[in-house]
C-alpha cells in the first residue's frame, strides 16, 4: 500500500455508464471533478507519480457505492486529459455492470462495491480536508475530499475522529487542493 492516498468521495457520480463522454458535468453526475483529481493527482509535467494511488467513491444512481481504485504503480493507459481518464472509468463500468467483487477493470484500475467506510478501513493514517480544519497535517498519508460538496452529514459521521486540515479559509476546487497537498509533501521529503 502507498504512503499518498487521495480519496474523492463522489457524491452524485452514476455507478452504471448510463451517460455519455460529452456529458461527465451533467449525466454522469460531475464525474468531471473526479477526474480531475485523478490528473492533479497522478500526473506530473512529464511523468506520472508511482507512489500515489486514487480512490473515487461513486455514490450516485443506480447502485451506490462503488469504488474505483486507480494504482500509481501497476496503471497503463492514462492520459492527462479529463475525456480519456472519464473513458477509462466507464469502460471499467461496463464490465463491472454485474460483479460484486473486486475486478481489475484496467491495468492499475480496479472496482469494487464498498463505501467511504470500507476504504477508510484499507488506507493509513487518514485525514479530512475542510476549510475548518484546524489539525496538523504531518504523519498523513490519506487525504479524504468532498467533490463539489462537502461530506453529508453520514459521510460526517464516519468522518468524525479523524483530523481535519485546512488549506485556507477559501473553498477550492478539489484538484486544486490534490496540487497543494502534493506540493507541501514534495517540499518535505
Ligand atoms: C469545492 S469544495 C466543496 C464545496 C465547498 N466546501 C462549498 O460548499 O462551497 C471541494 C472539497 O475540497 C476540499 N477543500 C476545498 N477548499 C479547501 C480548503 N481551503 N481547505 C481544505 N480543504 C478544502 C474539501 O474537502 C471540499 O469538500
Amino acid at each position: 500500500m502507498t504512503n499518498r492516498n487521495f480519496v474523492i468521495i463522489g457524491h452524485r457520480a452514476h455507478t452504471v455508464a448510463d451517460w455519455k463522454l460529452d456529458d461527465i458535468c451533467g449525466g454522469a453526475g460531475r464525474l468531471d471533478v473526479l477526474v480531475r483529481c485523478v490528473t492533479a493527482a497522478l500526473w506530473k509535467s512529464h511523468g506520472l507519480r508511482t507512489e500515489t494511488d486514487v480512490w473515487l467513491i461513486l455514490n450516485g444512481p443506480p447502485r451506490a457505492p462503488i469504488t474505483v481504485h486507480f494504482s500509481g504503480e501497476k496503471i497503463r493507459y492514462l492520459n492527462p486529459d479529463e475525456r480519456s481518464t472519464a473513458a477509462l472509468i466507464r469502460n471499467g463500468l461496463i464490465k463491472y455492470k454485474n460483479e460484486n467483487g473486486l475486478v481489475e477493470t484496467s491495468p492499475g484500475i480496479t472496482m469494487e462495491r464498498i463505501g467511504l467506510e470500507q476504504v477508510l478501513r484499507k488506507l493509513p493514517n487518514p485525514v479530512l480536508l475542510s476549510e475548518d480544519g484546524t489539525d496538523s497535517m504531518e504523519n498523513a498519508n490519506t487525504f479524504i475530499l468532498g467533490d463539489d460538496k462537502d461530506p453529508t452529514d453520514e459521510e460526517m459521521q464516519i468522518l468524525e475522529e479523524i483530523p481535519k486540515i485546512s488549506l485556507g479559509k477559501e473553498s477550492l476546487l478539489s484538484s486544486a487542493c490534490v496540487t497543494l497537498i502534493h506540493h507541501h509533501l514534495d517540499s518535505h521529503k
